[in-house]
């Protein structure tokens, strides 16, 4: 595996594997790397030529300073996942490297879909998001992104950026990779503590009676419910949505038909985890 740290230097490197006629796959993550991670990996590998990954903690996505203080950092370990897993190039900039000082801050009007969900909880953080990953893409130009169904809303906030800004890449939306217990593999999950992990599992558990209990109508009930379960269990609940899967718009009468998808977000001893389940 080849590691770059400037921009230029991947830019060389992946004009000369276009040069030769060769697809190019692109992963970016923010390391503390796990199955999750490389399921990605695998399937840019299945249907690219070169897989390249990216590991930047990106600074300006986290409001909470704490959370990107307490963002897990294991880059030796990455790299020997990274090895091991076939990854062809890993793309390690610096934080100058990819937000040069004094640069202008460019904004993304991205509509409702920033401001709902994720965007009511982390004021900003999709800009941030879109910031690096507009960075990211210019600096690899890839055939096809590579996102997790994880962040199912980050999917969708890039895929809009990719349309405003002229990306002409596909988009993978590859499933959510979850330990046997059911819960959603995480960075964050290397911060939650025996007893909080066991019980993190009521998540996906609470997003899948939605699933099996919800038929076609009124969802408040079934959204009460998984809130009410989680509350009792100790999370503080920042929300249980049931959307649209398309532009994540709440759907409060659901005839049943209609692309649907729930979703969840809530904290447990100050570590705070997200899942989602489509429903049909
Ligand atoms: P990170 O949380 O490291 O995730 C990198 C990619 O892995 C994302 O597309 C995420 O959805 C996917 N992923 C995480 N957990 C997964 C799981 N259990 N199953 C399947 N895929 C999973 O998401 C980010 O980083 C950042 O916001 C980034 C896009 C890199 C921009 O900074």
């Amino acid at each position: 595996m080849i590691q770059v740290k400037k921009k230029a230097d991947l830019q060389n490197l992946l004009n000369s594997y276009r040069s030769a006629g060769q697809t190019i796959g692109f992963v970016p993550t923010m390391g503390a790397l796990h199955e999750g991670h490389l399921t990605l990996i695998q399937k840019s590998r299945e249907q690219n030529h070169r897989t390249v990954c990216s590991i930047f903690v990106n600074p300006t996505q986290f409001n909470n300073s704490n959370d990107f203080e307490k963002y897990p950092v294991t880059i030796p370990q990455d790299i020997n996942v990274l090895e091991a897993a076939g990854c062809d190039v890993l793309f390690l900039p610096s934080v100058l490297e990819m937000y040069p000082a004094n640069e202008p801050v460019e904004t993304y009007h991205l509509g409702t879909i920033e401001y709902i969900l994720e965007g009511e909880y982390r004021p900003g953080h999709f800009q941030g998001v879109c910031r690096i990953v507009d960075k990211l893409l210019d600096a690899t130009q890839p055939n096809e992104l590579y996102l997790g169904q994880k962040d199912y809303q980050q999917c969708m906030v890039i895929a809009k950026m990719m349309q405003l800004k002229d990306h002409r890449i596909g988009l993978q939306i590859c499933d959510t990779i979850r330990e046997p217990s059911g819960l959603a593999m995480s960075s964050r999950n290397l911060r939650l503590n025996q007893s909080d992990k066991a019980k993190a599992s009521l998540l996906i558990e609470t997003l899948r009676n939605i699933k099996k209990n919800l038929t076609a109508g009124d969802t408040s009930p079934h959204i009460a419910e998984a809130r009410a379960i989680l509350t009792t269990e100790g999370f503080e609940v920042d929300y249980v949505e049931v959307t649209s899967a398309i532009d994540l718009s709440p759907i409060k009468i659901w005839d049943g038909r209609e692309k649907a998808v729930a979703l969840v977000a809530a904290t447990i001893n100050q570590v705070r985890l997200i899942d989602n389940l489509f429903l049909n």
